[in-house]
């Protein structure tokens, strides 16, 4: 592993496996546990990097199959590589593209080799294997680049999340062969197994033996019971490497960040924030309110009076539940605003309490203590 990537542990409660760290990257420094939005297309929809900087976004995700598509890696290469594209010169991670191609492409066949699939685009066929990947994410030039992996629906039987388990696995290992930039970015490796507790052991086992310089759990949080996905995080994130980053993909409600945290991951992506604020919804308190409904009309109070937000701080429920109801675009941004930051706050107070050894006395009552 290259010195330019460090996992630093600060402080481990008392009661959990909960830990503060710091992830040390190429373009700075990453403190844990973090939420970090989702850029799929080389931008956190509606705003700009200075803004999404004041969230308090430290590492921002993009992806690996959206950006191939489109404009495709050439061009990002071209501008400079990620960074310097999209203006953001902070941490960057690129997903490897195998989850979306699963969950969004048409026609899409796979085999050892890979994944063939049609493009939403133009109806190309198009082929990613772990080496393509690879070779694309080494192109696009984030901090971290992920595996190439098969994530198989919650709807697969346990022989079909085996198969797909162990072929990540033989994928990971090309991957890594294919992996040209290991000076300069970070390749995690991601576990999967399913719901299956057993299979999951084992691939966390067989991960850790490769020493990567960080790991994910994937394949979570695709449909199965929530109960089901805090028995896969607690029994998968203490078998990786305590002084390796560890990454839950795709999770960020607050309950499981609270569940998984206390297991000892310290990274989070979700696209709930971003979403959320485009249907008109803000993130409060823990609940979720759609800003077209009635009693926000006439509200002239803020939407968290205890956020320190830009949207907070200079706008009220009232202009905010009109931008919504007249689709105007400021609407997005300011509401973008407000969900990423108070995601990020969530996690960052986790964080402070962690460090304080008050993690459990705080937010116990997600742990169902
Ligand atoms: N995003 C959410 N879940 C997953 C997963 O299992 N694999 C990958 N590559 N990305 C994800
Ligand atoms: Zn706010």
């Amino acid at each position: 592993m290259s010195s330019t990537f460090s996992f630093q542990c600060l402080a481990c409660c008392s009661q959990t496996k909960a830990r503060a760290g710091v992830f040390y990257t190429p373009h700075g420094v990453v403190e844990t546990p973090r939420f970090m939005p989702v850029g799929t297309l080389a931008t956190v929809k509606t705003l700009t990097p200075a803004q999404l900087k004041e969230t308090g976004a430290q590492m921002v995700l993009s992806n690996t199959y959206h950006l191939h598509l489109q404009p495709g890696e050439a061009i990002v290469a071209g501008g400079g590589g990620l960074h310097k594209f999209m203006g953001w010169s902070g941490p960057m991670l690129t997903d490897s593209g195998g989850f979306q191609v699963f969950s969004l492409s048409e026609m899409r066949k796979i085999s050892e080799e890979g994944v063939t699939f049609r493009s939403p685009h133009d109806g190309q066929i198009i082929k990613f294997t772990p080496e393509k990947s690879i070779e694309i994410q080494n192109t696009l030039g984030a901090d971290v680049i992920m595996a190439f992996d098969e994530c198989p629906p919650a709807t697969a039987s346990r022989q079909e999340v085996e198969a797909a388990t162990e072929r990540t696995y033989r994928w990971l290992l090309r991957c890594i062969e294919a992996h040209q930039r290991s000076q300069d970015q970070a390749l995690f490796g991601i576990v999967q197994g399913g719901v299956y507790l057993d299979l999951r052991c084992q691939a966390a086992e067989a991960l850790t033996k490769l020493d990567l310089p960080g790991y994910a759990i994937g394949g979570v949080s695709v449909g199965e019971e929530p109960e089901l996905i805090h028995q896969v995080v607690q029994a998968t994130a203490p078998l990786l490497p305590h002084h390796k980053p560890r990454y839950l993909m795709g999770v960020g409600t607050y309950q499981e960040m609270v569940v998984a945290i206390a297991s000892g991951v310290d990274l989070f992506d979700c696209v709930i924030p971003t979403r959320w604020a485009r249907h008109g919804t803000a993130m409060v308190g823990g609940d979720r309110w759609n800003l077209k409904n009635a009693k926000f009309r006439e509200d002239f109070t803020p939407l968290d009076e205890t956020c320190p937000c830009y949207t907070c701080q200079n706008f009220t429920r009232a202009y905010i539940s009109h931008l919504v109801r007249s689709q105007e675009i400021l609407a997005y941004t300011l509401l973008s605003i407000h969900n990423i930051t108070e995601l990020i706050r969530f996690t960052q107070k986790i964080r402070e309490a962690i460090l304080n050894d008050t993690f459990v006395a705080e937010f116990g009552k997600w742990l169902g203590n």
